[in-house]
């Protein structure tokens, strides 16, 4: 915040101060990788309270969730009282103090996220910002939330009203851009979390209405068959990605019960080529080891979070059988040979096709198991509906690969 903060020591300085800030840009530093933590919606829905909330707190520090990278406890709907006669928003029942609340969760080490509309309405039908944006942003920031994902629901009515799309769409750009305003304005670094389903492509435009992320499209839900059609539907979005500022294919649904091992495999797997937030879903509380262990695979984890940060993409698809390939910082390239079949099938990992030119070293992530120096390509049967995460990396000795990760010229 160090630039922006010496932008506001009086109003009257802030204008001319924003004019040469780049896009409003929140500071770089605010979600350099992508967003991992929690999120209430996915398995307790409307059902959530300031108990809830503490005992996923607790149950992310116990399970090593914390220490594996989780760090944000969000919010989702249902949390919005009536505002005072000063037009502040108030929390409801279920959340008799918010304040106390973060203060609880920055105790564990982790912070705290929440959730609001720019229309009037959120999708549950609770009380949105429109008109309160500067209000609510300073709330927030007094309370001590760190993240706002802000979900277009109540606005779409209005917008429907424009006389055209041009002045829908504008309608909607202005509103995040007024809230991203608010929440600069407060001085706090607030994640700003876009959520309007990927219409409109987003991704073209996130970025400059403030936004660390974007849903790129409709909800998740705990279903192989939603989950890869969200997931794959990704491939070409790769180039509007980068720190700061990351496409999310929803939260995960990890551990909810839906889907087997194969599937939920899958879903980390390609949700870390995709350097995706890493939103929990499930409830921390009642967790199977398989599911912390899936969450918390160190390998997996160190793909999604990779510092170039780089979105991976899709590098060729047979049938039902898709390889993507993400470049990292050292080099090595993560690659995903997914089966979306249910039965299984062999798949072909073709080295040239990925960018290496000689000799590679493979890795097998999910195994843990070193598959030792390889030519040209690798064969391997892959489970229905599953993946094979590989690391692929020069072998000592050959430079006949290219050596920079290289980023999809980026699109802002
Ligand atoms: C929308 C969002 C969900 C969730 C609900 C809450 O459907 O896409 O992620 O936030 O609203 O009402």
């Amino acid at each position: 915040m160090n630039g922006l903060r010496s932008c506001f020591p009086a109003a009257i300085l802030a204008m001319p101060c924003l004019l040469f800030a780049p896009a409003l840009a929140q500071p770089t530093k605010l979600a350099s990788t992508p967003p991992m933590g929690w999120n209430s919606w996915n398995h307790f829905n409307r059902n959530i309270d300031d108990a809830t909330v503490r005992a996923q707190a607790d149950a992310m520090v116990a399970s090593g969730l914390r220490d594996a990278g989780y760090v944000y406890i969000n919010i989702d709907d249902t949390w919005e009282g009536e505002r005072d006669a000063t037009g502040r928003i108030r929390s409801n029942s279920k959340f008799p103090d918010m304040k106390a609340l973060a203060d609880y969760v920055h105790g564990k080490g982790l912070k705290l996220g929440i959730y609001s509309s720019p229309g009037n309405k959120t999708c549950a039908k609770y009380e949105g910002s429109l008109d309160h944006e500067e209000q609510d942003a300073q709330t927030f920031a007094d309370w001590g939330i760190d993240y706002l994902k802000y979900d277009l629901c109540g606005l779409r009515d209005a917008m429907k009203q424009a006389p055209s799309p041009e002045a829908a769409h504008a309608m909607m750009i202005d509103a995040y851009s007024k809230m991203h305003r608010a929440l600069v304005k407060t001085g706090r670094p607030i994640v700003f979390s876009l959520c309007q389903y990927g219409n409109d492509a987003v991704w073209t435009w996130g970025a400059s209405v403030g936004g660390n992320l974007w849903r790129t499209t409709g909800d998740i839900s705990d279903r192989y068959s939603r989950m890869a059609e969200i997931g794959f539907s990704q491939a070409g979005l790769a180039k509007y990605a980068g720190t700061g500022h990351w496409n999310d294919p929803d939260m995960l649904e990890v551990g909810n019960g839906g889907m087997n091992l194969e599937e939920y495999r899958t879903h980390m797997s390609l949700w870390a080529l995709l350097a995706a937030p890493l939103l929990a879903g499930n409830d921390l509380t009642k967790m199977t080891p398989e599911t912390v262990s899936l969450l918390t695979n160190h390998d997996v984890i160190a793909i999604d979070q990779d510092p170039a940060g780089i979105q991976g993409d899709r590098v060729g698809a047979e049938g039902p059988t898709e390889v993507w390939a993400r470049p990292l910082a050292d080099g090595s390239k993560a690659v995903g040979l997914f089966n979306r079949h249910p039965q299984p099938m062999e798949i072909r990992a073709d080295f040239r096709q990925i960018g290496f030119h000689g000799p590679v070293r493979v890795r097998d992530v999910w195994s843990g198991k070193d598959l030792g120096k390889m030519a040209a390509e690798y064969r391997t049967l892959v489970p229905g509906h599953g993946v094979v995460l590989l690391k692929v990396s020069e072998a000592a000795g050959s430079s006949s690969s290219e050596s920079a990760p290289k980023r999809p010229t980026e699109q802002r």
